[in-house]
């Protein structure tokens, strides 16, 4: 209840001493292999933590965590800065946070002395910041399509082209849409 970074802080004694993931399940992630499964391939390949991350149209960006790249977009840039939340026009980039984190058990004693942040909640984004001077972060863009079903837009596009696709449902359902008149 006091935001995402008090929730993973919660779940240390579960987690112990190894690296997790968090994944956001309001984020849809959707294409040939899992975005899960791809940033834990980068991670044994690259070590470090990872985080998934995809680029926003710039009156978005204040809805996000936003990554500093240092304009560097290729392959699993380092990430130099995070900011959750920022103000209109003052996003370093445009790579928001995609909802999944490959995280060191470090992070619980930078959340456990986190201070409150955007929206007076316990960020992540601002626990994990805390640690990019000590540890190597790296951004993970994923190549599939991606879903915010955490907007109404991103749920009902979800629903709808997800619907369309599906083995059991997806023929009538588009029979259903395609006699709606719009
Ligand atoms: C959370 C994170 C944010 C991230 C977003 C989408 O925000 O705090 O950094 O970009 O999920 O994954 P929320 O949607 O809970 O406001």
């Amino acid at each position: 209840p006091l935001g995402l970074g008090h929730a993973v802080w919660c779940a240390r004694d579960l987690v112990g001493d190894e690296p997790f993931a968090v994944l956001l399940p309001d984020m849809l992630h959707e294409g040939e292999t899992p975005c899960l499964a791809d940033m834990i391939k980068e991670r044994a390949q690259h070590g470090g933590q990872v985080i998934a991350a995809y680029e926003v149209p710039n009156h978005e960006t204040h809805r996000y965590g936003i990554l500093d790249l240092h304009g560097e977009t290729k392959g699993t840039p380092r990430i130099h800065a995070m900011i959750e939340k920022p103000q209109k026009g003052k996003a370093p980039s445009n790579f928001a946070i995609s909802g999944r984190y490959i995280l060191s058990p470090e992070i619980f004693d930078v959340l456990e002395h986190q201070p409150r942040g955007a929206g007076g909640e316990i960020q992540l984004t601002d626990g994990i910041a805390g640690l990019l001077g000590q540890e190597s972060v790296l951004a993970y863009a994923y190549r599939g399509k991606r879903y915010d079903c955490g907007s109404k837009q991103g749920f009902l596009q979800a629903t709808v082209e997800l619907a369309l696709e599906h083995p059991e449902v997806g023929a009538e359902f588009r029979a259903y849409l395609s006699q709606l008149s719009f």
